[in-house]
C-alpha cells in the first residue's frame, strides 16, 4: 500500500511511497482511509523526525477488517478515529477505543478534521471548567483548534472574545459564536474569566493581563515557539488565577477517546458544530497544503484525501 513518508526536506515535506501493510494488534481495527486531517503539530513533527518516517493522527474511512478481539465497529462501518502516527496511508490500524461511528450525514472530510482539533478543544474547555455566563478569550482563534474552541465555548453559554493575527484571519468567527473578533494585544474593555491560549510568547503575556482575579488560563499550544511568558508579579496582580496546560496525548493515555469522538461527530451531524474544513488536497499532491498551513494561509482545517 502507499502512505505519506517524510522526505527529510522542506519542499515537499512528504512523499507518497510504498510501505508495508498495517499489522493490527488484537484490539485494533484496520481502517481503509478516505480522508486524514493535517495538524500544525504534524508540521513540527515532520521537521524533527528522520526521512522515511510515517505521520497521521486524524483519519476517517471504512473499517476494512474488524478487530480480532471482537471490540469496536464491524467491517464496512464508516468511522473517524485517532490513529497512532500512521494515518496518512491507504490503510491504518487504529485501537478500537479511539474509533467512533461516523454519522451518515457527516462527510469523511469533516470527520477527519475532528479528532485532534475537536478533542483538544473539548478537553481544553473541560480544563477551564464551568462556562455558562463566563467571558472566554481565545487566542489563535482562526486556526483549526481555535475555531472549534470558539464554537464549543459559545455553545456552552460563554461570551467569546476571539483574537487573531491579522485582517481576514478571523473571517467567519462571529458566525461561529464569537461576540468580539479582534487582534492579539487589543485592549479589552472587560475582564476575562477564562483564557485559552495556543499562541504563547508575547501574545500569552498580553492576553494574561486581561484575566480577572480567580480566572483560569489553559495553555494548549505554543505556536510561536517562543518561551511562554507571564507578566511580572502576576500572582500578586492577578490573585487566585490558576494555570493549566493540556497535552492531548496525555489525555489519550488516560482514557480512550471514542466516546468523545461520538459527541463531536454527533454535534456536527446536528448542525451544532462545523469543523471548518478550509482546504482539501489529495495525498499524492499535498505539498502545497502543508506549505499553506505553515504559512498561516488556512482559516480552519486542512484535510488530505484519498
Ligand atoms: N496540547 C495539545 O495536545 C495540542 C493539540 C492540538 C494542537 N496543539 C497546538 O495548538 C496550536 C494550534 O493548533 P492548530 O492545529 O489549530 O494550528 P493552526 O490551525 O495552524 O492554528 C494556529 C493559529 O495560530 C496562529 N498563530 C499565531 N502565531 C503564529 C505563528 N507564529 N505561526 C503560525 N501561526 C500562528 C495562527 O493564526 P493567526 O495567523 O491569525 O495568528 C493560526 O490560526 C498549535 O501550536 C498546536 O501545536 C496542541
Amino acid at each position: 500500500m502507499r502512505a505519506l513518508v517524510t522526505t527529510g526536506g522542506a519542499d515537499p515535506v512528504v512523499a507518497f511511497a510504498e510501505v508495508v501493510e498495517p499489522d493490527p494488534a488484537p484490539g485494533e481495527a484496520v481502517v481503509a482511509v478516505s480522508a486524514a486531517g493535517l495538524n500544525r503539530g504534524e508540521l513540527t513533527v515532520a521537521a524533527a523526525v528522520p526521512a522515511g518516517s510515517r505521520l497521521g493522527w486524524d483519519v476517517a474511512g471504512v473499517v476494512e477488517r474488524a478487530a480480532a478481539d471482537g471490540s469496536g465497529p464491524a467491517g464496512g462501518t464508516r468511522v473517524l478515529g485517532l490513529a497512532g502516527r500512521d494515518g496518512f496511508a491507504e490503510r491504518v490500524a487504529v485501537p478500537t477505543g479511539h474509533l467512533a461511528v461516523l454519522p451518515d450525514t457527516v462527510p469523511d472530510t469533516a470527520g477527519a478534521a475532528l479528532p485532534v482539533a475537536g478533542l483538544t478543544a473539548l478537553y481544553a474547555l473541560r480544563h477551564a471548567g464551568w462556562l455558562l455566563g463566563r467571558t472566554v478569550l481565545v487566542t489563535g482563534a482562526g486556526g483549526g483548534v481555535g475555531r472549534v474552541v470558539v464554537q464549543l465555548a459559545a455553545a456552552a453559554g460563554a461570551r467569546v472574545l476571539a483574537q487573531v493575527g491579522g485582517a481576514g484571519r478571523g473571517d467567519g468567527l462571529e458566525k461561529l459564536g464569537a461576540s468580539v473578533v479582534g487582534q492579539y494585544g487589543d485592549d479589552l474593555a472587560e475582564p476575562v474569566d477564562v483564557l485559552l491560549d495556543s499562541v504563547g510568547g508575547s501574545t500569552l503575556e498580553l492576553a494574561f493581563q486581561a484575566v480577572a482575579a480567580d480566572g483560569v488560563v489553559v495553555s494548549f499550544g505554543n505556536t510561536t515557539r517562543e518561551p511562554l511568558r507571564l507578566p511580572l508579579d502576576w500572582g500578586r496582580l492577578r490573585p487566585g488565577v490558576s494555570l493549566r496546560s493540556l497535552y492531548l496525548f496525555q489525555e489519550t493515555r488516560r482514557q480512550p477517546v471514542g466516546r468523545d469522538l461520538v459527541t463531536l461527530a454527533g454535534l456536527v451531524a446536528q448542525g451544532r458544530l462545523d469543523p471548518q474544513v478550509a482546504l482539501t488536497a489529495p495525498f499524492a499532491s499535498s505539498g502545497p497544503a502543508w506549505q499553506a498551513l505553515r504559512d498561516r494561509q488556512v482559516n480552519g482545517k486542512v484535510v488530505l484525501t484519498l
